[in-house]
């Protein structure tokens, strides 16, 4: 019967043999830089990505994971487990974060702006790889839920950039000021022995920091209160669930 779960390990089949096996950085418009896109070539650009993110296995990451030299220890099989939700909890928010600068790259006006999503949103997919390792690593697999975080975050990515890019790039430095806080407590919960799960969320919390901090560089602006505590409940949402689905 062709319930969701089947229909994406159908899609993951379908498009695995374009990246299994090969560096290579997503890219928000792939293999159309250097010339003007029509809106139908954002659609489908952007449906690609969508596809890539959420129906495939992420591959090889275009940086190197920085756990790769850390050897793995035995963790109880409580630790594994606990630290295993943790990871696909980053995981699909690494789903949200592509879903989040695809919304925006779809509808950002000023090429430059474009481009600095671009830049984000290849380190993120990096991310989104490394995540995916680890949750391998330690017999777990992503959130079922990988299209429901991907949708709902380009929707808000897409209509945030429609309001304008100031607007846009505002979500991205309050989401990115939030992820941080987040990967923090990460950091203070994963088990002191998982050195691999913690490597990799350090190097994420680090280039979140940048993110947003780009983002206020090239004029984000202050998002108004309520904007915020709706988006950290919804953040909350989306953590709860993700750690067991
Ligand atoms: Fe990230
Ligand atoms: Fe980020």
């Amino acid at each position: 019967m062709a319930t969701p779960r089947n229909l994406i390990v159908f899609l993951r089949i379908l498009v695995a043999a374009e990246y299994t096996g090969t560096t290579r950085s997503i890219a928000i418009i792939p293999l159309m830089q250097g010339r003007q896109l029509t809106p139908l070539d954002k659609l489908l650009a952007g449906a690609n990505n969508a596809l890539r993110t959420v129906a495939a296995p992420a591959g090889l990451s275009a940086r190197e994971n920085p756990a790769v030299d850390i050897p793995d220890v035995d963790l109880s099989k409580t630790q594994k487990s606990h630290a295993a939700g943790l990871m696909r909890v980053n995981h699909a928010g690494e789903v949200a974060a592509q879903g989040l600068y695809q919304g925006h790259a779809t509808v950002a006006r000023d090429p430059a702006i474009e481009d600095q999503m671009q830049r984000a949103a290849d380190e993120e997919f990096d991310h989104l790889a490394w995540c995916e390792q680890r949750l391998g690593e330690l017999g777990a697999a992503p959130s079922h839920l990988s299209p429901v975080w991907y949708a709902g975050a380009f929707a808000i990515g897409a209509i945030s950039g429609v309001l304008g890019d100031k607007w846009s790039l505002g979500f991205i430095a309050e989401t990115e000021r939030q992820v941080c806080a987040h990967l923090d407590s990460h950091l203070a919960a994963l088990p002191e022995e998982d050195l691999k799960s913690r490597a990799i969320v350090k190097t994420m919390r680090d280039e979140e920091q940048e993110h947003g901090e780009n983002a206020k560089d090239a004029g984000a602006a202050e998002l108004p209160g309520p904007v915020q505590h709706l988006m950290r409940v919804t953040a909350k949402v989306m953590t709860k669930t993700a750690y067991w689905l």
